[in-house]
């Protein structure tokens, strides 16, 4: 499905936005005209996503940061801002999970987490504030059904993205005087992409396991994710801020948790 709407000439910044959803939701802006800019860890997850933009005739620019880092975080605005002006949509996408139980996480595999989600969100969201078009910026936090369905497995990933939910509202209290909307995506399970490998089905009978428990018996595409994010940004979405947007065939009120649960059997331990 193509939703008829256009971000010409508009910056779009997306951290975490060089692979799996993020990088096809920095995709869905190209393809309608906007400037955007892709930020992520690796050098080559960066020019990979950088050259596929610009297969679509869009001005990309592309940059190295880890969201940990609140400079690098800053130092890759600042770079994106030069280029392109104040920015239009923000997009924090960052995030890194495994399964585990509770009581094998380390210390530090618990911090790695919330520093990456949790943390590097308020990072790209404080560091990007100075830049942000005012009125008019749109902010989409990418959060997960964990935020709020607990899942065994998932201590340190259900509690990062949890408090983004929360940094979402917030933020969409404190800087809704500005113009600027603050909302979130929370993404079911979204098939092709790494985190879903990783975390949900990883053998064929999970994989049917897994899809016949969404209430609308499918994964999701990245283009479902794609589309909500297009129209959070859009004016069709003026009055929105502050909404935690499950986007999920309906999972969140069942399937997700039996299913990541059904995954992590076989690993009771670490995986
Ligand atoms: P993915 O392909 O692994 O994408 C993660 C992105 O974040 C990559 O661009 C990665 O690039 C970057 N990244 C990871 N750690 C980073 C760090 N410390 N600093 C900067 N960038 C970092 O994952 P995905 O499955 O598409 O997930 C995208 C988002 O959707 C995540 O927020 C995830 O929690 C959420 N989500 C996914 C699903 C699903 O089914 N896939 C379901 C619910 C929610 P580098 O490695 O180059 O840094
Ligand atoms: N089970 C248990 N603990 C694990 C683990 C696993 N599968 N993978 C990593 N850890 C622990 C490590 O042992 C380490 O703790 P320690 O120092 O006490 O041993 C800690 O987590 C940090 O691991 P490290 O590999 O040094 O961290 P990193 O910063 O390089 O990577 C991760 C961060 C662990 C989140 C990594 O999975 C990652 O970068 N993921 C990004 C991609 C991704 O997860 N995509 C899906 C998005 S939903």
């Amino acid at each position: 499905m193509e939703i008829d709407i256009n971000f010409v000439d508009r910056h779009v910044l997306v951290f975490g936005g060089t692979t799996g959803i993020n990088f096809d939701v920095g995709q869905a802006f190209a393809r309608r005209g906007a400037r955007v800019c892709v930020v992520s860890r690796k050098r080559e997850n960066v020019d990979g996503a950088v050259a596929a933009l610009l297969g679509h005739g869009a001005l990309v620019h592309g940059a190295c940061a880890d969201v940990r880092d609140f400079d690098a975080v800053g130092a890759a605005i600042d770079g994106a801002v030069s280029r392109f002006g104040p920015i239009d949509v923000l997009v924090s996408g960052a995030a890194g999970n495994f399964l585990c139980e509770a009581n094998a996480i380390s210390a530090n595999g618990f911090r790695a987490v919330v520093d990456i989600d949790l943390i590097g969100t308020f990072h790209v969201l404080r560091q990007a504030y100075g830049h942000l078009r005012k009125p008019g910026a749109s902010i989409i936090n990418i959060t997960a059904p964990q935020a709020t369905v607990p899942m065994r497995y998932q201590a340190h990933a259900a509690a990062a993205k949890a408090g983004i939910d929360q940094l979402t509202r917030v933020l969409a209290l404190e800087w809704g005087a500005d113009g600027v909307r603050v909302n979130a995506i929370s993404p079911g399970p979204i098939d092709a992409t790494e985190g879903f490998r990783k975390l949900i089905a990883r053998t064929d009978a999970e994989l049917a396991a897994a899809e016949a428990a969404v209430p609308l018996r499918r994964f999701g595409t990245t283009s479902d994710i794609a589309n909500l994010a297009l129209f959070l940004a859009s004016p069709y979405a003026s009055y929105i801020s502050g909404a935690v947007v499950p986007c999920d065939g309906g999972g969140a009120l069942d399937s997700v948790k039996p299913a990541i649960e059904r995954a992590g059997a076989d690993f009771p331990d670490r995986v």
